[in-house]
């Protein structure tokens, strides 16, 4: 059997069974709300952690596993991106939101805002406060139907105290993959403040070409000057579980800060089977995510054609990268938010827009890692209360 139809015959009866958040939380309905994959994980890894496991792998991480790792890393982005980075300086983290954290307290002025392009990932908008930062929303433009910065926005936002930008690319949850002269404009922006950037490249190994991933420290040495960047094999090979992410220090003076205990304490808690998971992943588990890849890139353009279809009337433009797609349901006609809607009448549960800035609202974000008779089922459901919804108002009308 080809791979696509192996994760064809994934059936929700199964997932239920395995009981991931995404199909946990909401018992009644069709999860589409949680970056998970609904995939089994690549045999290499599997294999990588049950011979940690068995070996005896369980107490704390060792230098030296964790030395693995980070070579491992500083493979994956010199063969996969061109980008070349001492394996010294790739750090273990538990997670990219710890990294986040660590940026925050560390490498930014007291104090100082947090710039945020909207609409974002939930969390980016929740965490500044828990660190008494204020959050300067700026929202993307869209440009020929594309999402772009708001340069002007981002720049007048740096003007009014913002010290660190939050970049997102490949962006959750828009799709975006940024070209470098996109992120060059950025960089002369943040430069010219003397501010820092937070670049989470969690999503990097998921881009479908021709769209390609430039690391945005890599462009020069001002990005590299100014940027912590957060890495991860937890989204492509479906590992968040385990605990292990990576941060890239770029400069003398990062490198020189992170030796400070109270910083690299953001290191404490990076679980060893997360590492030794990742390894695998990063040397020995690319096959597998360019078939899962294959996969992903005729889920993207299956969801365009089942809307086609059955929901004309939503919004959508397939992802350049990530696996999340951002659904524009603003003119459904759909009173109120459009994910409690759907997840109430629909029986699927997505994201509401509103979650990720103001900026969001009456979008949806719809997680397309799982197998396409459950992305079909999800979109004949929508469908289905969509045409109940429209019959009731025309009842009612009629009254
Ligand atoms: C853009 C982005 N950053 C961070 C995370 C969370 O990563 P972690 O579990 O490593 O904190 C996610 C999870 O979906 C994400 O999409």
């Amino acid at each position: 059997m080809s791979t696509a139809e192996e994760l064809d015959t994934i059936g929700i009866d199964r997932l239920r069974e395995i009981g991931s958040v995404k199909w946990s939380v909401f018992p009644e309905a069709i999860g589409a709300f949680v970056a998970e994959m609904d995939f089994p994980i690549a045999p290499a890894i599997a294999a990588a952690v049950r011979d940690a496991v068995e070996g005896g792998l369980t107490g704390y991480l060792p230098a030296a596993v964790r030395q693995r790792m980070s070579e491992a890393a500083a493979r994956w982005q010199q063969d996969r991106y061109g980008w070349e980075v001492p394996a010294q300086r790739i750090r273990p983290v538990p997670d990219v939101l710890t990294a986040l954290r660590a940026t925050i307290d560390f490498f930014t002025a007291p104090g100082s805002s947090i710039v945020l392009p909207t609409p974002a990932y939930m969390p980016f908008l929740t965490i500044p406060a828990m660190h008494d930062r204020e959050i300067i929303e700026v929202p993307m433009l869209i440009q020929d139907g594309r999402a772009v910065y708001d340069l002007e926005g981002i720049d007048r936002a740096l003007a009014d105290g913002g010290g660190l930008l939050i970049l997102c690319n490949p962006y959750n949850p828009l799709g975006r993959v940024f070209e470098r002269a996109e992120l060059e404009a950025v960089a002369e922006i943040v430069d010219r403040h003397g501010a820092r950037v937070f670049s989470d490249e969690i999503h990097a190994p998921l881009v479908f070409a021709p769209h390609r991933h430039v690391p945005y420290a890599s462009i020069s040495a001002v990005t590299a000057g100014h940027t912590i960047t957060a890495a991860s094999a937890s989204k492509a090979w479906n590992l968040p579980g385990l605990k292990a992410a990576q941060v890239i220090l770029t400069n003398d003076a990062d490198v020189e800060t992170w030796k400070r205990p109270e910083v690299s304490w953001a290191e404490h808690g990076t679980a060893n089977l997360g590492v030794v998971a990742t390894t695998a992943a990063f040397d020995d588990a690319r096959d597998w995510l360019a078939e899962t890849l294959d996969y992903l890139d005729g889920n993207r353009r299956l969801l365009g054609d089942l809307l086609a279809e059955h929901i004309p009337g939503m919004g959508y433009r397939p992802p350049e990268g990530t696996y999340i797609a951002w659904l524009d349901a603003r003119e459904l006609g759909i009173d109120g938010s459009p994910a409690e809607f759907f997840r109430t009448h629909a029986g699927v549960a997505m994201t509401d827009g509103i979650a990720c800035g103001a900026a969001g609202e009456g979008f949806l974000r719809f997680i397309l890692a799982t197998p396409r008779p459950v992305i079909e089922q999800a979109v004949r459901q929508m469908a289905a209360a969509l045409r109940a919804h429209a019959d009731a108002d025309g009842a009612s009308a009629d009254l």
